[in-house]
Parts: C-alpha cells; sequence; structure tokens
C-alpha cells in the first residue's frame, strides 16, 4: 500500500520547535539505564529511524536528586539530536515502580512532588531536552487523583473536579514559573474511563492544563473504535494533540491524520518491532515494515520480568 505523500511526512512546528514528521515514539520503559550506554544506545537506534519526536520513558523525579544530572543526561539527548528527532523525557511522580495511595500522600509530599518536578524539569532543559511530559494515564498516582473512582480524598485535592484537576495542574504551573517557555511541556491523559469519567470530564480538565501552559496534549489509550476517535475532541482546544494504541497497521496513522483527529500518531509497539517504522511508514513502504504481531511478550512480558525490553520479530543475534 502506498500513499504519497504521506501525511504522516508533513512538518509540523510547535512555537520554536520544529518536527520533521508527524510520527513520535511515545514513552515506553526499556528497562535499560537511561544515562548508561545501552540506554543511549537504544534511543539512538529508535531516533535514527525516522520519528519527529522521542519521547524518553517514565522516569521518576526522585531520580534527578540522586543520578540523573545534565551532564549525565546529555549523551542521551545529544544521540536523539544527531539521528534528527526531538527529545522529550516523561516523568513520573514516584520512582517507576512504586507506588502510593492517593488517599496517604501528605499535602506536605505533594508539594514535594510538585518540587521534584520543577527540579527534574530544569535539569532536563539544561540537558538540551526539548519537552517534558509529566505521566497522569493509565491509572497511575497522577490520573488517580483525577479520577472520582479512585481519589477518596477530602480535601482540596479531592471531592470536586476542580479538586481532583488540582495536582496536575500545580505540577503543569510548577514547571512553567521554573522554566517559562524554555520546554515543550506534554501532557498524558486517559481521555476515559469507564466507571468513573468520561470524555466531558476530560476535556474540561484538558482546556485547565492548556490554560496553565500545556503545548501538547497526548491521550492514551485514544484509538478505541477508529483511529484517533478518543483524541479528536480534543483538538478543539487549540493545542496539538497526539493520538496513540494500535496505529500501526498500515493506514490507521494516516486516517487519524487525514480525518483531523490527531496532530501527531505515536508509535509504541510497531516502533520496537520495527525501529525503522517511522521512516518506511513516511515513504509509503509498507511492505518493508517488520510488523508488530502484538503478542506482547518480550515487550510488556519483559518489562514485567524487569528484563530489557526487545521483540520476538528481531532477528536472532549471531552466536
Ligand atoms: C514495553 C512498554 C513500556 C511502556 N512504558 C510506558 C511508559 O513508560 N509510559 C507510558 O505512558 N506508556 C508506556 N507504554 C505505553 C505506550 O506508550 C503506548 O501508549 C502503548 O504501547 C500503545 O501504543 P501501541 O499500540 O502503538 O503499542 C509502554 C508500552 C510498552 C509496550
Amino acid at each position: 500500500m502506498t500513499t504519497l505523500p504521506s501525511l504522516l511526512s508533513q512538518p509540523l512546528r510547535i512555537r520554536s520547535w520544529q518536527f520533521r514528521n508527524r510520527v513520535v515514539m511515545p514513552p515506553m520503559v526499556s528497562v535499560r539505564d537511561i544515562a548508561a550506554q545501552d540506554g543511549v544506545d537504544w534511543y539512538r537506534r529508535h531516533a535514527e529511524g525516522g520519528p519527529g519526536l522521542v519521547i524518553i520513558e517514565a522516569t521518576g523525579v526522585p531520580r534527578f536528586s540522586r543520578d540523573l544530572s545534565a551532564t549525565a543526561l546529555r549523551p542521551l539527548v545529544d544521540a536523539i539530536h544527531q539521528a534528527g528527532a526531538l527529545a522529550a523525557i516523561q516523568l513520573f511522580p514516584l520512582d517507576f515502580g512504586t507506588d502510593r495511595e492517593v488517599g496517604q500522600l501528605s499535602r506536605t509530599e505533594i508539594a514535594d512532588i510538585v518540587q521534584q518536578y520543577r527540579r527534574a524539569t530544569r535539569i532536563c532543559r539544561d540537558a538540551g531536552m526539548d519537552g517534558v511530559e509529566p505521566h497522569g494515564a493509565h491509572g497511575y498516582l497522577l490520573n488517580r487523583f483525577f479520577s472520582p473512582a479512585e481519589n477518596p480524598r477530602h480535601d482540596d485535592y479531592g471531592q470536586t473536579p476542580a479538586g481532583r484537576m488540582r495536582f496536575g495542574l500545580e505540577i503543569v504551573r510548577g514547571i512553567r514559573s521554573e522554566v517559562g517557555e524554555a520546554v515543550l511541556l506534554l501532557y498524558r491523559h486517559t481521555p476515559v474511563k469507564d466507571g468513573s469519567y468520561g470524555c466531558a470530564d476530560s476535556l474540561a480538565f484538558a482546556a485547565e492544563l492548556v490554560a496553565a501552559g500545556v503545548d501538547v496534549l497526548d491521550l492514551s489509550p485514544s484509538s478505541l473504535v477508529t483511529p484517533g476517535d478518543h483524541a479528536a475532541p480534543f483538538r478543539h482546544l487549540g493545542v496539538p494533540v497526539i493520538a496513540v494504541g494500535g496505529l500501526d497497521a498500515p493506514g490507521r496513522a494516516e486516517e487519524a491524520l487525514r480525518e483531523g483527529r490527531a496532530d501527531l500518531v505515536a508509535i509504541g509497539r510497531g516502533q520496537i518491532a520495527d525501529p525503522n517504522w517511522a521512516r518506511k511508514a513516511c515513504a509509503g513502504e509498507w511492505d518493508q515494515i517488520t510488523v508488530c504481531t502484538k503478542c506482547n511478550k518480550l515487550c510488556f512480558g519483559n518489562l514485567r520480568k524487569r528484563l530489557p525490553i526487545a521483540c520476538t520479530e528481531w532477528p536472532e543475534p549471531a552466536a
């Protein structure tokens, strides 16, 4: 299947940042150390495959008070830039792999996490990173603060829609007041959670996020029936929207763009199966792509076992 010129290959400008195309590598915990050679090599390889933006995996903000300095992160950022992609990083409110109950977090701890986001962003900016993305999706801590069914708090971080939005908004405002306009600010949010909140609730939250300074809304998952269908309503808020989830099959990412449901498309497992997905898809070379079978064995499977993620479609390494 060839669709030329591909909508995927169209550049996009967001403030002073130029995206070479519409393909994003979404955050995916690689179980490699992003400050060590194996992590740098992993991201260099994926950036060389052609996406316009690489969002580095969920990284706990406490690490920025320990081992992640600007100096430690610079090789990673440089590798992505040298390959022609923009570099953002997803920031997780706790050490990744740990969790806290929403109702148990003290106000002092909440304020401390906001401070850690500020510090992490400053270090990322100093490392040359183009963007940061608070992880507000997938039932993790920030998402549960927003979720009525999962936020039992009786103070002003719960109870009302404004209360449930508060933690996420404080992080966004904290980041903006720390670094001004010096980074692209993305926010990952799950648009619908059955039994807790719907799209209208998320739209109200997203409008507040944009007013607080978010540049790009990353909706995950956002392809339920048609590609990008749950991302589409967010485009009315006036900032670019990323759609993600099963968009790697031929035509799906293109459809999300063509039908005006998203501005950018993120390819996760498809990008693991074939690190050159973006370059090949932008050129319409669909028959050249190593297809992700969604077996989830060595990506999600390895993640669960805390082993470096890989793919059953890769050739066996030479003995
Ligand atoms: C191994 C693995 C690790 C992931 N880690 C993250 C993560 O760090 N943060 C996040 O928001 N999503 C994470 N995800 C979800 C992806 O970003 C993406 O939303 C999901 O894989 C759906 O897109 P796809 O169908 O193109 O794979 C991960 C997915 C995989 C397969």
